[in-house]
């Protein structure tokens, strides 16, 4: 059980009269991130008194909270990227294919993902298939799971998918999902940008094999870092680059020249070259301590309290939300009749009302730093 948390607005600094609801594009900065930011930058002013146990620290602890974040068994089994398309292509390329089989992908994904799963279709002679709402802006969630779930067969490679749907919000049973990939042996790849951090997720549980999340939104992160899970089936991949740091030797750093052959376990392979930024590495340590000491529970918790003056106003336009299939921190909107998504962006803009265009609709995102008069002010706008 989760326990209830308020309005955590005083933790950042948000100016006034703003009614940021676009925490789904980039989170505000707390003000513990941006000191743990200052304190990297003194550090780094004289590295007079480095060690190499420098590079390693703090890096380490960032994967320590993050492995708890999303209940993985090891530390070791994350590792530190810049971006979520990097850590997509580092799964993605070492996905096995199965004869005359073909990858899934949900329609509308973000490109991180896509991109790269483009790339090994065409190398591996495989088929990219879609998996649509039926109509591009559907906010139906239930259909989608199913559809979902109805598209996993056993001729299927790989499922590269977001646990939230970073347009609208629509929630995807990952438990489900996961059941029937194990089920026909399909390689489950998951975004979860859009919805670790905010809500619940559990690898070991979920059985999802690979997991990649940027940090700068739900997890309160800097911008340029990144963290992926790489589960058992990466343990012995090939990674993208060759970084000297993720080599067994990598601390001896006045012998580097024995050029080490031994990756370090697990998902280190896959760890970007200077992952050890002294600035952004605490910055998303510090983020993330922050999310978990509020619990992913409990931030949802209040952005479900907070979305239900919203839900009353969709549901008198003819649009009901179903949460079990819509998460309470982003919800797609679609504008009133007559105007375009990006009209509409304009005019809430006009009243500093931050919201994002994606698609057909207006996607609008809550956190602990928003409050009763930010969804008032969005549906005074509304109406
Ligand atoms: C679902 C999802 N994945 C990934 C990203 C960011 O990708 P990258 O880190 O590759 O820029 C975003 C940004 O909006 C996103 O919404």
């Amino acid at each position: 059980m989760s326990i209830a948390v308020k309005s955590q607005k005083h933790l950042f600094q948000i100016p006034e009269n703003e009614h940021y609801l676009n925490c789904a594009s980039m989170a505000p900065l707390l003000k513990s991130v941006e000191e743990a930011g200052l304190k990297g930058i003194n550090k780094r002013r004289y590295p007079g008194h480095f060690v190499a146990s420098n590079y390693f620290d703090e890096v380490n602890l960032l994967k320590k909270h993050f492995a708890s974040l999303i209940h993985a068994a090891h530390p070791e089994e994350i590792a530190i990227i810049p971006s979520a398309s990097y850590g997509m292509a580092n799964a993605i390329q070492n996905v096995c294919p199965k004869k005359g089989g073909h990858a899934l992908i949900l329609q509308g994904e973000f490109p991180s993902g896509r991109l790269a799963l483009e790339r090994w279709c065409e190398d591996h002679a495989q088929e990219l298939k879609e998996i649509g709402p039926g109509s591009a802006d559907s906010l139906d969630g239930k259909a989608l799971n199913q559809r979902v779930l109805e598209a996993i067969k056993p001729e299927s490679s790989i499922l590269v998918m977001s646990c939230v749907h970073w347009m609208n919000g629509i929630r995807f049973d990952m438990k489900a999902i996961s059941a029937r990939c194990q089920e026909t042996k399909t390689l489950l790849i998951v975004d979860g940008t859009q919805g670790v951090g905010v809500s619940p997720m559990d690898v070991q549980e979920y059985k999802i094999d690979a997991l990649i999340c940027a940090g700068y939104k739900w997890l309160m992160g800097p911008y340029s870092v990144a963290m992926a899970y790489y589960g058992p089936h990466f343990h012995h991949g090939r990674p993208i680059e060759e970084s000297w740091r993720n080599r067994t030797n990598a601390q001896a750093f006045s012998d580097l020249t024995d050029y080490g052959r031994i990756y370090i376990p697990m998902a280190g392979r896959y760890e970007v070259g200077e992952a050890s930024n002294f600035i952004s590495i605490p910055m998303q340590s510090e983020g993330i301590r922050q999310v978990m000491e509020w619990s992913p529970a409990a931030i949802s918790s209040y952005c479900r309290n907070l979305m239900q003056p919203l839900y009353a106003v969709l549901k008198k336009n003819g649009q009901e939300v179903d949460p079990t299939h819509q998460s309470a921190h982003i919800q797609g909107i679609y504008p009133p009749e007559g105007m375009s998504p990006a009209k509409f962006s304009e005019k809430l803009a006009e009243k500093n009302i931050r919201t994002s265009v994606r698609g057909a609709y207006i996607r609008v995102s809550t956190h602990l730093f928003n409050e009763e008069q930010d969804i008032q002010a969005l549906i005074d706008c509304m109406s």
